[in-house]
């Protein structure tokens, strides 16, 4: 018998964790999106056992809804003719939501990933485009290959990093900023960060599963959307994770909703949520 992600890098089972909420979400008689494949990679039964899991749960509907609207709505407004995922992990976007034909839709992630998810999705149909790379995105020289890629073959391009920024030390997540605002093409990037002090209690919380994963939660600046400025990224669109919470109806308990008020009047700094950035094109960066 395999084991699945026996020949993973262990930070690709957050991927499967995500997946989990993604299909515990979609199993709700009032779910908010049907994502209908997100269970064949929810292969990992200790996501919801995780303290906080309701919560984590909560976080990852809000913010997949979120993106949803914002990658619909900016690819119909702003003429995006490629959509750069990377670490896509197992999102199935390009399966689930009426994305334009003429799209083409590039995902990248790690080997095993990719190789797991092809498999597992051999009998879905795309509504459009799909390419798939292979690379660890902290490579500076697997970034430049495929951004010289995506600057020979598209005009418009959204990059989409859900998941990602937050694994990252702020070096790394600062040379991505400054690499994509580098590519003439990408013009919009659609993001998620967290605040300093929900990155602090999610370590606590989740310890052993990160430890698991082989990591910790680093990237969240105290600048929250305005992370990247300096570097020519303009935020035009930001949704706080708990106002999105309690706008679909995904708060977890009257009592979490208190405790994460208070949390955030007493630790201002940062911001928790999904920022859709602007690149502004008549400047030089300053990384
Ligand atoms: C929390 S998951 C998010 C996956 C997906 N974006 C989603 O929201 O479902 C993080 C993903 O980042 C990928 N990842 C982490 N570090 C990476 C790296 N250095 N290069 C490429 N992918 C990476 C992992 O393999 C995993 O799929």
């Amino acid at each position: 018998m395999t084991v699945p992600h026996a020949d993973a890098a262990p930070i690709s089972r957050t991927a499967a964790w995500v997946a989990a909420f993604r299909a515990a979400e979609s199993a709700r008689h009032d779910r908010l999106f049907n994502d209908p494949y997100a269970a064949r990679f929810a292969l990992d039964p200790g996501v919801s056992r995780v303290r906080g899991g309701n919560l984590a749960a909560a976080v990852v509907t809000a913010r997949t809804v979120t993106f949803d609207a914002l990658i619909l709505r900016t690819i119909a407004h702003e003429h995006i003719d490629a959509v750069l995922s990377l670490a896509c992990g197992y999102d199935t976007r390009p399966y689930r939501l009426p994305i334009p034909p003429s799209v083409t839709w590039i995902e990248c992630d790690l080997p095993y990933v990719l190789r797991h998810k092809a498999a597992q999705l051999e009998d879905a149909k795309a509504c459009c485009r799909i390419e798939h790379v292979a690379g660890d995105l902290r490579l500076p020289e697997v970034r430049a290959r495929l951004l010289a890629d995506v600057a020979a073959r598209f005009k418009r391009v959204l990059v989409i990093t859900e998941g990602l920024l937050l694994y990252l030390t702020p070096d790394e997540a600062h040379g991505l900023a400054a690499a994509f605002h580098g590519c003439p093409p990408v013009c919009y990037w659609l993001t998620d960060l967290m605040s300093p002090a929900a990155r602090n209690r999610m370590n606590r919380m989740a310890h052993r599963e990160l430890n698991n994963a082989d990591t910790r939660l680093n990237f969240a600046p105290a600048a929250g959307a305005r992370a990247f400025v300096h570097q020519g990224w303009d935020p035009v669109d930001a949704r706080g994770t708990f106002a999105e919470m309690r706008r679909i109806g995904r708060m977890p308990g009257l009592i979490m909703g208190t405790v994460l008020h208070i949390a955030a009047a007493l630790a201002p700094h940062g911001f928790n949520g999904t920022v859709l950035l602007r690149a502004r094109k008549d400047m030089s960066t300053t990384t």
